[in-house]
């Protein structure tokens, strides 16, 4: 990866206002082509360079945590997530997987919130108010083998999923943000995450 080829930039990521972002992705089928295990394997690089200080300073990448198929211009149910660790103690990633035709399957009742709102890649603007979410869910997608998982998410990770979901969907965060009161949260058993 470092010294070698970089191969999503700033200036590939599709802004608001492409209609690809509008879209509802098409499903992906199995085996995956090989454009498609590229573009898998170079999403999760993005992040992963994104998250990288001084890979992300040379190259002007925002970090992210999320990156979904139309966000790079292809209208494809296809997402790589990548939450990092909060222990520093212990580098593995809180969740890392590229997912496939993801499905959110439940959810829980219980709404949840980032204390600072949501950004986005694709956003150029900063939209502030508080995008509320399921606190807790449960996907079911395709790995890049085409294996089925079944998984169960809660907080951070389940706010980032669902923000990669609606992007296969065609929705934009500040969809979800209250257009009168964006910091207003109607329930208050809300789980706000700093
Ligand atoms: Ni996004």
């Amino acid at each position: 990866m470092f010294g070698g080829t970089i191969l999503f930039l700033m200036n590939d990521i599709v802004r608001d206002g492409d209609p690809v972002l509008r879209a509802v992705a098409k499903n992906v089928e199995f085996p995956l082509s090989d454009e498609d295990k590229k573009l898998a394997h170079d999403m999760m690089e993005y992040l992963e360079n994104s998250q990288t200080p001084e890979l992300s300073e040379k190259y002007g990448l925002r970090p992210g945590v999320g990156l979904a198929a139309p966000q790079v211009g292809v209208s494809e149910m296809m997402a790589a997530v990548l939450v990092p660790s909060n222990d520093e103690n212990d580098d593995t990633p809180v969740f890392k997987e590229v997912i496939i035709n993801p499905v959110i399957v439940s959810h829980s009742v219980q709404p949840t919130a980032l204390s600072e709102g949501e950004g986005c890649l694709s956003v150029d603007k900063d939209v502030p108010g508080y995008v509320v979410r399921h606190d807790r869910i449960t996907v079911r997608y395709q790995d890049m083998n085409g294996e089925k998982h079944q998984i169960r998410l809660r907080d951070y990770p389940a706010i980032v999923c669902q923000h990669e979901i609606d992007h296969l969907n065609g929705h934009l965060y500040y969809d979800l943000i209250n257009k009168k009161e964006p910091f207003s949260l109607p329930d208050k058993n809300t789980v706000v995450i700093d």
